[in-house]
């Protein structure tokens, strides 16, 4: 008789592959991994921490603000689409996907329903219950899981994911420089990171709004400093931004042997 003792396999998907911990959900299937030391939040994070903030956001200001803020029509399937064809490459109708400060997960859905497999991220727990809640009514729920965690610190071993998406976060996030290292540093050769945010406005009601989102720990960094943060590691594929509305994509260089001392040195 064979007696020996079946271990318990703690199944994991492919997508957390690179999860570095634990993968225990919770109650409401959420991945709780957020770093011992806490960033202090600022006014803008503390209101996406109410479940009302994480139940409206999406369909009262998301949908529409992109339009507002770029100075022409700009649907969100516009901006989706965008998206996808900045991934392409990267995916090629798979792969392994961040959405680094998700919110309900709006792209973090729709490369799922393109073939993704999706870690949604947020320090907020309300817009990751909702996240997951939204991919279950669109039936994607087996491709997508939920991680609480900080974008400073991405749970992540380096250069396990194929993209890294952010959308809108960069202005709340606090680190930026960090929170993009961190995507840069988790992401594979070859792998792709877009990131949409708001760049300084010159005038009228675009500045004087920003003035006033910035005691609420908002910022608006350029766009040059933005690609700047991306690092030498990574290729800057495309830049554009229509108004004040900056769109990213780049992509992580293959590793290069180290040459050694240039024809210069010595
Ligand atoms: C403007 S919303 C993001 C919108 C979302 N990416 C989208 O495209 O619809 C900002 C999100 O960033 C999250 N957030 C802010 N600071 C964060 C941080 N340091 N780490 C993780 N999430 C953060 C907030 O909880 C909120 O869900």
């Amino acid at each position: 008789m064979n007696n020996q003792a079946v271990p318990l396999r703690r199944i994991v998907p492919a997508r957390l592959a690179g999860f570095v911990g634990p993968v225990v959900r919770d109650d409401d299937g959420i991945i709780e991994a957020m770093a011992a030391r806490h960033a202090s939040w600022n006014p803008a994070q503390l209101v996406n921490r109410l479940p009302l903030t994480a139940r409206l956001y999406e369909s009262v200001w998301r949908v529409r603000s992109l339009g507002l803020l770029a100075g022409r029509p700009f649907p969100v399937g516009e901006e989706l689409a965008e998206l996808a064809a900045a991934l392409q490459p990267a995916l090629d109708g798979g792969g392994v996907v961040l959405d680094v400060a998700c919110s309900e997960g709006l792209y973090g859905r729709h490369l799922a329903h393109g073939g993704a497999e999706v870690v949604l991220i947020d320090h907020s727990r309300p817009f990751l219950r909702r996240a997951l809640q939204r991919c279950a009514a669109e039936g994607i729920d087996g491709r997508v899981d939920a991680v609480r965690a900080l974008a400073a610190h991405l749970p992540f071993a380096d250069g396990s994911v194929d993209a890294a998406v952010m959308g809108g976060s960069l202005n709340e996030i606090g680190d930026e420089a960090a929170a993009l290292a961190e995507m840069v540093r988790v992401l594979r050769p070859g792998g792709r990171l877009f990131c949409m945010s708001l760049v300084p406005a010159d005038a009228g009601p675009a500045r004087l709004a920003q003035l006033l989102a910035a005691p609420n720990g908002i910022r608006f960094p350029t766009a040059a400093r933005t690609v700047a943060w991306l690092g030498s590691s990574m290729r800057l594929v495309e830049e554009r931004c229509d108004g004040i509305v900056l769109r990213i994509t780049a992509e992580k260089l293959a590793d290069r042997p180290s040459s050694g001392p240039g024809p210069d040195a010595g």
